[in-house]
């Protein structure tokens, strides 16, 4: 058995160097490749591997549904960057994709990446067809019933003030969603029983939450260098965030409570390693 250990980002990496290995049409995939190797913390494969190995699972066959989640992640956040979204010009220490590419061709690297991330885990389920519930999970939590129905509600957001339930409801879904489906696929390839599967879940959504809150307090506590994105994001674009609605200190509580929450979750599950305690554990989750 494996454990998660601090060079997964880099087997990660050669993972996804394989992945983006076509050239053709070459700004497209250009595009698509300086995104994904700009330098993003591959906090969503090092989920979906923890889960995994946590549960006994095999590294090799999560590593295509761990670098699919990096794949969808990194779409996301090409277009969360468009000028007519965020209109963010930093991203992972770097112009974002549109200021390099232009919008069309980061539209286009965006989409790109997210159908490949189905092709992959497409391919690894007709190797593993027991495998299609963890692609299934990603699914689900990327599209309109997830992920892309918080972006929606974000951006309708701007310039009003939502109440409590609307922003949890932002939050749950723009970014928790993925990241609890980390821990589902994780979950699933590490064959799970049913109660481990509702526990991981469970995790995944405090620590989804716990995420985005944080995100929240760096925009408004840390520098565009520390961040490698631009500082004051939020107040630009006057977004409903959670300091915003309910100040820093709230914050604060909330996003320890949720991630306290997650840990002692992760805890009673006695897992076969500590990879995803030590990830819960991690500054990702838990504001200073
Ligand atoms: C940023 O995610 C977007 C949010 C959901 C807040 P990360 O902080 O994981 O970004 P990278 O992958 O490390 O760049
Ligand atoms: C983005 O939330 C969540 C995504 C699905 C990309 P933010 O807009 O707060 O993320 P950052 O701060 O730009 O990374
Ligand atoms: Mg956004
Ligand atoms: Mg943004
Ligand atoms: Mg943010």
């Amino acid at each position: 058995m494996e454990t998660v250990s601090v060079d997964i980002a880099e087997r990660v990496n050669a993972a996804l160097e394989q992945i983006l290995s076509d050239n053709y049409p070459p700004r497209l995939w250009d595009a698509m490749r300086y995104s994904v190797f700009a330098g993003g913390k591959r906090l969503r494969p090092r989920l979906t591997l923890a889960a995994c190995s946590g549960l006994g699972g095999d590294m090799e066959t999560a590593m295509p549904f761990a670098c699919a989640v990096e794949l969808i992640h990194t779409y996301s956040l090409i277009h969360d960057d468009l000028p007519d979204m965020d209109d963010d010009d930093l991203r992972r220490g770097k112009p974002t994709c549109h200021i390099i590419y232009g919008s069309a061709m980061a539209i286009l690297a965006g989409d790109a990446l997210l159908n490949l991330a189905y092709e992959v885990m497409s391919d690894a389920c007709a190797v593993h067809p027991g495998n299609i519930g963890a692609m299934s999970a990603i699914a689900r939590a990327a599209g309109a019933r997830g992920m892309v129905a918080g972006q929606a509600a974000d951006m309708l957001s701007e310039n009003k003030t939502v109440d409590e339930s609307e922003l949890i409801y932002i939050h749950a879904n723009k970014t928790a969603a993925l990241i609890r489906s980390c821990l589902e696929a994780g979950g699933v390839l590490g064959r799970a029983d049913e109660r481990r599967r509702a526990y991981l879940s469970e995790i995944g959504e405090n620590l989804g939450r716990a995420f985005q809150i944080r995100d929240d307090l760096l925009d408004v506590t840390r520098s565009t260098e520390e961040m490698g994105k631009p500082a004051m994001s939020d107040i630009k674009n006057n977004k409903s965030t959670y300091v915003s609605v309910f100040g820093l200190e709230r914050a604060k509580e909330d996003c320890r409570a949720l991630t306290r929450r997650a840990v002692g979750l992760i805890e009673e599950l006695q897992l076969k390693d500590s990879a995803l305690l030590r990830l819960a554990s991690s500054s990702c989750f838990n504001p200073r």
